[in-house]
């Protein structure tokens, strides 16, 4: 059987740090608060001069010179954001213009933090169709533009950040399966809803409620916690594996208890569930290829990895790889 593979990873985060001392001049918290219920000490902010395009080139670049990768040979760019640099073109397209990638099928795709999971699908879908042989997918987000710094359910969650991986074909194992579901029902406990067509920017009618990015952070919690845990059990079980033949869980990273209570439930043998949110936040679509990135020396050719995310949409699901 032909597989889609993962035979090269690439990230960027951000040089600015934002620390929680930071946040305590901006809204009653502490920097004991948010490490004790969130795990997160800073996270990374974008300048604002640059934009969700610019970590994606500075993420594929890292990627294309570790792993002497030629980028003329990409034939479809897949960029997983909800904060595009702008309604159209696609982030996608500005991405492949700044590094001189002609001749690519470019487009973006949005599922919020879930985003980089649908996005991996679709892509390993073009190499198995045989019509694509180099897929880049990558996970960026220049969240911290849509956060309010005064908004203590937020302000301590989000960092900026960028992850790629690159995608071809193989017989030796790759993507296995993947289980990716939505809910538009969970569309407002988590959402920005100015800058659309429904409150465009010159609409009278925005406020800071509606320009920057807010939740309802325990209903999200609750729906995060049960989403991954159905969508890893369902993954694992239609494939006939176990929890103990997992080597690494990747779980997006919103929130450490979030990570914790989702390995609690699966049963995953300590040390499995990978994180990296402590140094940089949740940064929505690119938290999970990041994570794998900060980890790689870890992971071995063979092991079996499972991807799990949740976010605004509801949108969840599950992917499991053989490396
Ligand atoms: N600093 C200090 N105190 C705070 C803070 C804060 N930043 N936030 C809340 N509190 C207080 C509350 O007022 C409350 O006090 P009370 O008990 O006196 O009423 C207490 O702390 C507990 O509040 P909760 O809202 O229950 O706090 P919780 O433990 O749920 O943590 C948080 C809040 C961190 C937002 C958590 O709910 C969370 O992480 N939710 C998930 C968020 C998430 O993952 N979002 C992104 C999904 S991905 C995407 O698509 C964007």
């Amino acid at each position: 059987k032909l597989y889609a593979a993962i035979t090269a990873v690439g990230g960027y985060i951000p040089p600015n740090k934002r620390l929680n001392k930071e946040l305590e001049q901006h809204c009653d918290t502490s920097d004991e608060w948010i490490i004790k219920r969130t795990g997160i000490k800073e996270r990374r902010i974008l300048s604002e001069n640059l934009a969700t395009s610019d970590m994606a080139v500075q993420a594929i670049r890292d990627l294309a010179q570790q792993y002497n990768k030629n980028l003329d040979h990409v034939d479809a760019l897949i960029v997983a954001t909800s904060t595009p640099d702008m309604p159209m073109p696609a982030t996608a397209n500005i991405v492949a213009q700044k590094l001189g990638i002609k001749s690519v099928w470019a487009f973006d795709v949005n599922a919020a933090c879930s985003g980089f999971l649908y996005a991996l699908d679709l892509g390993a879908s073009l190499v198995e169709t045989r019509r694509y042989r180099n897929v880049l997918v990558v996970g960026a987000d220049n969240i911290s533009t849509y956060v309010d710094l005064k908004d203590r359910s937020t302000n301590i969650l989000f960092g900026d950040g960028a992850g790629v991986v690159w995608l071809e074909p193989s017989y030796d194992g790759g993507i296995l399966d993947a289980y990716l579901c939505s809910n538009g029902e969970g569309r407002e406990f988590l959402n920005i809803e100015a800058g659309g067509s429904l409150y465009p920017i010159d609409s009278t009618d925005i406020t800071n409620e509606k320009r920057f990015l807010k939740q309802d952070g325990r209903t999200v919690f609750k729906h995060a916690v049960q989403s991954m845990t159905d969508a890893c059990t369902n993954i694992l079980q239609r494939n006939n594996f176990d929890i103990n033949d997992v080597n690494w869980l990747v779980p997006h990273q919103a929130n450490q208890r979030i990570i914790d209570a989702v390995g609690r439930n699966l049963n995953i043998p300590d040390g499995r569930a990978l994180s990296n949110i402590e140094y940089i936040g949740n940064t929505i679509a690119a938290t999970i290829p990041l994570c794998i990135w900060q980890n790689l020396k870890e992971i071995r050719t063979g092991d079996l990895v499972m991807l799990t995310a949740f976010g605004a949409g509801f949108s969840w699901g599950a992917s499991l790889f053989r490396w």
